[in-house]
C-alpha cells in the first residue's frame, strides 16, 4: 500500500492567497505499528482555513501545510498494535489530536495548521486520534466530517463546563457552521433557540429548514441584543455562541443572561478601535456570567457528539459538497470566502 501515490493539497504561506494552494502527487506515509491508514471520503472547511490561507489565523501554522482539519472516511490498513479498528470501520478524526480529555492545553497537535491535515486522499493517524462513526449511523460522509471542528465547538461551550438544560435560551450568532450546529444541538437538547443573521434571505431559509424559535437581522437591527432581550422577556439568553469577539462582545454581555454562559469563540466581527473595547471584566462582573474561551474540544467530546449527532438522528447542515478537483477545492474555498453559505461547505472525494 505504502508505494502508492495519492493526491495531496498543500498551501504554501507566503503569498498568503489562494494561488499558494497546489495539489501534487505523494506516496503515501507509512502506516506505523499504533497507526490507521483512512481512505478520506469528505473533508468540511471552517473559517479557519480561510484565515489560514489570508494569514490572520492568530494560532501556529506550518508553511507548505496540508490544509483542512475536519474528514471522514473509512479505514484500510491498521498496524499491528491497533485493538480499537479494523479494516472498514468509518471513522472521524479528532481536531487537536493529543486533546483526549479535558481542556485542551495548546494549539500545536491541530490538523491542518502546525500538523498536516486532512485535504488529501489517504491519511495516517494515531489509533487515538480517531473516532468510529457507528454502523447504522445513516449520515452522509460529510455531515459525519462536519462534526470534528464546528460539533465539537459547539459540544464543548453547551457541555464542556456547565450543562446546558432543557428550556434555557441559547443564541446563535450568523449563519456559518459554528451557527448552524449549534441550532441543530440545542433544538434537539429541547432549548429555545434564537439565531442572528446579516441576511433577510438566509434567516428565511434557516426558518423553513432549521425552525429556530426567533430570528434577527444583526445589520437592520443593529441593536439586536435589545431585541434578544425582548425575545427573552428581559431575561437575556443563557448560552451565547460567540463569534464575533471583541467586535461584539459588548452586545453579548449586555444580552446574556444573569449567571449566563458566553464562550469565546471566534473572530468576525472586526476589531474595535483601542479606546472603544469595552471593559469585558466589568461587564462580566455586572452579570455575574461566565465568559469561557473554547479551543475547540477534545476527544472524549468527540465522542460525545457522534453519540448524540446518531442517536437523534442530526444531519450536519451541509450547504454545498465540491469535488475533489483542483477547480472544485477552489470553488469550494472562494464560496466560503463570499459567505454565501447557510451551514457548512463540503468536499468530497466520491463526487
Ligand atoms: N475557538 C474555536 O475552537 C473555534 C472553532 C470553530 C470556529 N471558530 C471561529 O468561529 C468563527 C465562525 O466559524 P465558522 O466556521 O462557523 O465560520 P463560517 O461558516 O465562515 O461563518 C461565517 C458567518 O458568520 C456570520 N458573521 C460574520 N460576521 C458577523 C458578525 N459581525 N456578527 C455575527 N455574525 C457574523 C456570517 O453569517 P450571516 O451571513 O448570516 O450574517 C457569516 O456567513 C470563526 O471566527 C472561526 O475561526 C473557532
Amino acid at each position: 500500500m505504502t508505494s502508492q501515490q495519492h493526491t495531496v493539497f498543500r498551501l504554501s504561506l507566503s503569498g498568503a492567497t489562494l494561488d499558494g494552494l497546489k495539489s501534487s502527487k505523494e506516496p503515501l506515509p507509512p502506516v506505523d505499528k499504533q497507526s490507521v491508514l483512512v481512505k478520506i471520503n469528505a473533508v468540511a472547511l471552517n473559517y479557519r482555513d480561510i484565515a489560514i490561507v489570508n494569514g490572520t489565523y492568530p494560532f501556529p501554522v506550518k508553511d507548505s501545510v496540508v490544509p483542512c482539519s475536519d474528514m471522514c472516511g473509512v479505514v484500510q490498513e491498521v498496524g499491528s498494535l491497533v485493538t480499537k479498528f479494523k479494516k472498514g470501520d468509518k471513522v472521524v478524526g479528532n481536531f487537536i489530536q493529543d486533546a483526549l480529555y479535558g481542556a485542551a492545553t495548546n494549539w500545536n497537535s491541530g490538523l491542518g495548521g502546525p500538523l498536516d491535515g486532512v485535504l488529501r486522499e489517504y491519511v495516517v493517524l494515531p489509533e487515538f486520534g480517531v473516532v468510529k462513526i457507528p454502523e447504522g449511523s445513516n449520515m452522509t460522509d460529510a455531515e459525519a466530517a462536519s462534526l470534528v471542528c464546528t460539533g465539537v465547538t459547539t459540544w464543548n461551550s453547551l457541555y464542556g463546563n456547565i450543562p446546558l438544560k432543557p428550556g434555557q435560551t441559547v443564541l446563535l450568532m450568523g449563519t456559518g457552521g459554528v451557527s448552524l450546529t449549534a441550532l441543530q444541538i440545542a433544538k434537539a437538547a429541547g432549548a429555545k433557540t434564537i439565531i442572528t443573521s446579516s441576511s433577510d434571505e438566509k434567516l428565511k431559509l434557516v426558518q423553513e429548514h432549521y425552525h429556530p424559535t426567533h430570528i434577527i437581522n444583526y445589520k437592520t437591527k443593529p441593536d439586536w441584543d435589545q431585541e434578544v432581550l425582548r425575545l427573552t422577556d428581559g431575561l437575556g439568553a443563557d448560552y451565547i455562541i460567540e463569534t464575533g469577539g471583541i467586535g461584539t462582545i459588548e452586545k453579548s454581555l449586555a444580552c446574556v443572561a444573569y449567571g449566563g454562559n458566553i464562550s469565546v469563540i471566534g473572530f468576525l466581527g472586526g476589531s474595535p478601535r483601542p479606546e472603544d473595547r469595552p471593559d469585558v471584566a466589568a461587564l462580566a462582573l455586572g452579570k455575574g456570567a461566565v465568559v469561557r474561551g473554547i479551543m475547540v474540544g477534545n476527544k472524549q467530546q468527540l465522542e460525545e457528539m457522534v453519540r448524540f449527532a446518531v442517536v437523534n438522528d442530526l444531519h450536519m447542515a451541509v450547504d454545498t459538497v465540491f469535488p475533489f478537483t483542483d477547480s472544485g477545492v477552489r470553488e469550494a474555498y472562494d464560496y466560503l470566502l463570499a459567505a454565501k453559505h447557510i451551514g457548512k461547505v463540503c468536499i468530497s472525494m466520491e463526487k
